[in-house]
């Protein structure tokens, strides 16, 4: 039995999953699940620690949650979001995400986000692993220079310094990486549509995937 209250949205770094989750849970008034921070939080967890059974308790001490419809970590009240989005972190992150440990920890914390509202659920394996039953999956790619120009322009928001070059390579070791793990690498799932964002505007995606929704719910 499919869950009609779960949306999974899956793809590589900077494919637009992040601004079409967020609009989608705002649409919806779904719960947003940004996994992608959760294993930033948790890289960030294990590098204070250096092994996994105290990571895990360091990571259970932070408060996450969604504010006004935003995934936010906080440690001891301070707000950590934007420095775990720096690309340092998120290099980390694509490595230990590559260990059992690291998606074990995280599994449980996942589900439970299940709710009557409904959840949206962006990341790499959402619809293969985490959430296999969610009526609606969606896997979202781009080219890759574009996908390194958007994310070009959020970390020069963010004042920090990186050029399209190597931004462009370490986009493409970051998939490679992701893609080629043994464990819950990044694909698509069977029963997933994939949507192509290079030429899209974010209304645009965020118009077919609505789309992609009312027809794989009504469907199911
Ligand atoms: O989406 P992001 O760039 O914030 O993700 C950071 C890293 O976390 C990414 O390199 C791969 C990993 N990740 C993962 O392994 N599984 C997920 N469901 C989400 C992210």
């Amino acid at each position: 039995m499919k869950n009609n209250k779960i949306i999974t949205i899956d793809g590589p770094s900077a494919s637009g999953k992040g601004s079409l989750a967020k609009s989608l849970a705002r649409e919806l008034n779904f719960l947003l699940l940004d996994s992608g921070l959760l294993y930033r939080a948790y890289s960030y967890s294990f590098i204070q620690t250096g092994n996994h059974s105290d990571a895990v308790n360091f990571f259970s001490e932070l408060l996450i949650e969604n504010v006004l419809g935003e995934m936010k970590v906080f440690e001891d009240k301070n707000e950590i979001t934007s420095f775990l989005r720096d690309e340092k972190v998120a290099k980390s992150a694509s490595k230990i995400s590559s260990e059992k440990e690291t998606r074990d920890n995280l599994i449980t914390f996942q589900r439970n986000l299940i709710n009557e509202n409904g959840l949206v659920a962006d990341g790499r394996d959402m619809g293969t692993v985490v959430f296999p039953d969610a009526a609606t999956k969606i896997f979202l790619n781009a080219d890759v220079e574009i996908r390194a120009k958007r994310r070009l322009l959020e970390l020069q928001k963010s004042n920090q310094d990186v050029n399209m070059r190597d931004l462009i390579e370490d986009i493409r070791l970051r998939d490679k990486a992701d893609q080629a793990r043994e464990i819950s690498p990044l694909i698509a799932a069977e029963d997933s549509i994939e949507l192509d964002s290079t030429n899209l505007t974010p209304q645009e995606v965020l118009k077919k995937a609505l789309g992609i929704y009312r027809i794989q719910t009504a469907e199911s």
